[in-house]
């Protein structure tokens, strides 16, 4: 959670700083912050507010002064309320300190500098931090005045702070921080959350996500865990917990900056809804088999080494991520007869998993950063059990800790509510499931699956031309007390992940449901005041979801179906019908996915919600 910003260069500073707060706002909204550091050897100056990034940038307007550099933060609270005195940047003496994630021991710590006599104005783990770092660089001056250091020396008393002061502090985190007195210089510690960095021969960026650097630089340094760094205008160095220099490569993205804005859109949601047959394309681009090639994989050794003799399959993921392999479950025990498990991350790593020798374990995460999947994903990377990634953004930790990385090609996501991400994860977990099929010798007709993988993207052009009546469905919901969508099958996890995006921007009550399950609790809360979604597309379970139907009807639940054009069975049987293209077993996940969506839209419209940001949500979680 908690976006970071750092720039150093010749543009406006507070322009940049705020636009990549902007672009990082989907990581936390309930306060933001900048540091300023002027031309001259005047203070450092401190703006920070409750809210949204706008009312900083509302707040900077008044600011006039010539910025060398600066530094910048929207908060996700997790230590102390969302107030002006608890948000980012914390100063302590001449350090200015931004943080994403938690210090685990800031207590312990705090009460160590208070008997020093260290007073704290917030109730942050944060502001623990910039004194803890202030006061081992002072320590380390012993008696010098840092302004009388040469420029190495200034360094490298900062650097031996960083240093001693992670030794201290235990927790997953990212710090960055600027120095008063060191113009023209930014310094961070990247301890399991996520720092990118990159610099022009003018200027230098860092950004807790690629977003912050994206339109102005396409190549990046992604830190991995357990480095410092000390940036400065066209210069980057590297050093492991030891001050021990490192090279860390940089990585070329492709992702364009106009992905990054709505494109006329209301929303980032709606605008990513609509990108659904696209980046699904994208993402089968070039790994599905032709008559002469199999499927194909970026790198197809490892590809074939991960799924040899594989006996167990184990996936592991958080929120819709989580409903994705859910769906996977069904494809791979299906076609490749292999049993499947499939937990959430933060269950998983802490009831002590059994592996088998051949157990493969998959994550699945659009951000790549989710500290419950990463820290589930290093379980298994500690056990020796071979792992996979279905990741989307890359040079993420997870995209690069796990053995093998299948990445989704949905470009930046930024709606909190996932969309685009979950259509592309179940694309490419529908060809690796089919590939491993084939493979295993489970699957005869897997050129046929794959074939028809393929029409998806037209198929779900199909949908969206009905998204006007969607939405409007959508909008009408507004008149129920409880939303329950239902389904069998493939259909349940998709019921799941519909009632998790009505909750996440609407806020109104959902549940999601296996259809057969519902006289196991849930239909006690039926009346008329319910509305139940019923997902049921003519597949082998479509009787017995016909059949569970019929005990909401009987309890005056107002049903929504739906279902291919033509199933009259069911049809008669719904107060409200919604026709969906006729489509393989397979595909129906995907193609059913999209009209909830677009319903949660609507009704989220309807009530006036913050529908790209969702009150106490963040997209990236990175605290546990
Ligand atoms: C947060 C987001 C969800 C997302 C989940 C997992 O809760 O709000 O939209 O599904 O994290 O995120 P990941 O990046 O691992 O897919």
């Amino acid at each position: 959670m908690c976006g970071i910003v750092g720039y150093v260069g010749p543009k406006n500073v507070s322009e940049v700083l705020i636009g990549g707060l902007e672009r990082l706002e989907y990581r936390g909204y309930d306060s933001a912050g900048v540091a300023l550091m002027p031309h001259s050897k005047e203070d450092v100056l401190i703006k920070r507010c409750v809210g949204r990034v706008s009312a900083l940038k509302d707040a900077l307007k008044s600011v006039t002064g010539d910025f060398a550099q600066g530094i910048a933060h929207t908060r996700w609270a997790t230590h102390g309320v969302p107030s002006e005195v608890n948000a980012h940047p914390h100063k302590a003496g001449r350090t200015f300190l931004v943080h994403n994630g938690i210090i685990e021991n800031y207590l312990e710590i705090k009460e160590e500098l208070q008997r020093q006599g260290q007073e704290f104005e917030s109730q942050t783990d944060t502001e623990v931090f910039a004194h803890l770092i202030e006061n081992i660089r002072y320590k380390l001056l012993a008696g010098r005045d840092f302004e009388s250091l040469s420029l190495p020396e200034k360094i490298s008393n900062v650097l031996e702070s960083l240093k001693i002061g992670t030794q201290k502090v235990e927790g997953h985190y990212a710090i960055l921080v600027m120095v008063a007195g060191l113009e023209g210089h930014l310094f961070g510690v990247q301890a399991g959350a996520p720092l990118v960095a990159g610099k022009l021969t003018d200027s230098l960026y860092i950004g807790s996500d690629l977003q912050a650097l994206l339109p102005h630089l396409s190549d990046m340094h992604f830190l991995p865990a357990k480095t410092i760094f000390a940036g400065q205008i066209n210069h980057l160095d590297f050093y492991d917990f030891d001050l021990k220099k490192k090279e860390i490569p940089m990585s070329r993205i492709d992702w364009s900056p106009d992905k990054i804005a709505k494109g006329g859109f209301d929303h980032f949601m709606l605008k990513e809804i609509f990108e659904q047959p696209s980046v699904v394309a994208d993402t089968l681009s070039g790994r599905l088999p032709t008559e002469e090639l199999g499927f194909l994989w970026d790198d197809l050794e490892k590809h074939k080494d991960l799924w040899k003799n594989v006996d167990r399959l184990h996936f592991v993921a958080c929120g819709t991520a989580y409903y994705a392999a859910l769906t996977a479950k069904y494809f791979f025990e299906k076609w490749a007869r292999i049993p499947v498990e499939v937990d959430l991350a933060s269950e998983f790593r802490y009831r002590n998993p059994v592996f088998t020798q051949n157990t493969v374990v998959g994550v699945v995460s659009q951000s790549g950063e989710t500290a419950d999947t990463l820290a589930a994903l290093r379980l298994a990377l500690d056990e020796k059990v071979k792992t996979f990634a279905v990741c989307n953004v890359p040079g993420s930790s997870i995209s690069r800790e796990a053995n093998v990385n299948y990445q989704t090609k949905a470009g930046p996501e930024i709606g909190v509510a996932s969309t685009k991400a979950f259509s592309t994860q179940l694309a490419i977990l529908s060809a690796l499931a089919q590939d491993v099929a084939r493979m295993r010798g489970t699957l005869v007709n897997w050129q046929n699956e794959a074939e028809s993988l393929a029409r998806v993207p037209l198929l779900l052009e199909q949908v969206l031309t009905q998204s006007k009546t969607y939405l409007d469905m959508g909008a009408s919901l507004e008149r129920f007390k409880t939303i329950l969508v239902v389904g069998r099958g493939l259909m349940y996890p998709i019921s799941l992940e519909g009632a998790l995006k009505i909750k996440e921007i609407s806020y109104r009550h959902a549940e999601g449901y296996a259809a057969g399950e519902l006289k196991h609790g849930p239909i006690a809360l039926i009346d008329s005041s319910t509305c139940a979604i019923v997902l049921n597309p003519k597949d082998d379970v479509s009787a017995k979801t016909l059949s569970n139907l019929q005990e909401i009807k009987a309890r005056s639940g107002w049903i929504i179906g739906l279902g291919v054009e033509k199933h009259d069975a069911f049809r008669k049987e719904c107060n409200e019908y919604l026709a969906l293209p006729e489509a393989d077993w397979a595909l129906s996940p995907m193609l059913y996915v999209v009209p909830l969506q677009l319903m949660a839209y609507g009704l989220a419209k309807q009530l006036g919600c913050d529908i790209d940001k969702p009150r106490n949500l963040a997209k990236s979680v990175t605290v546990e």
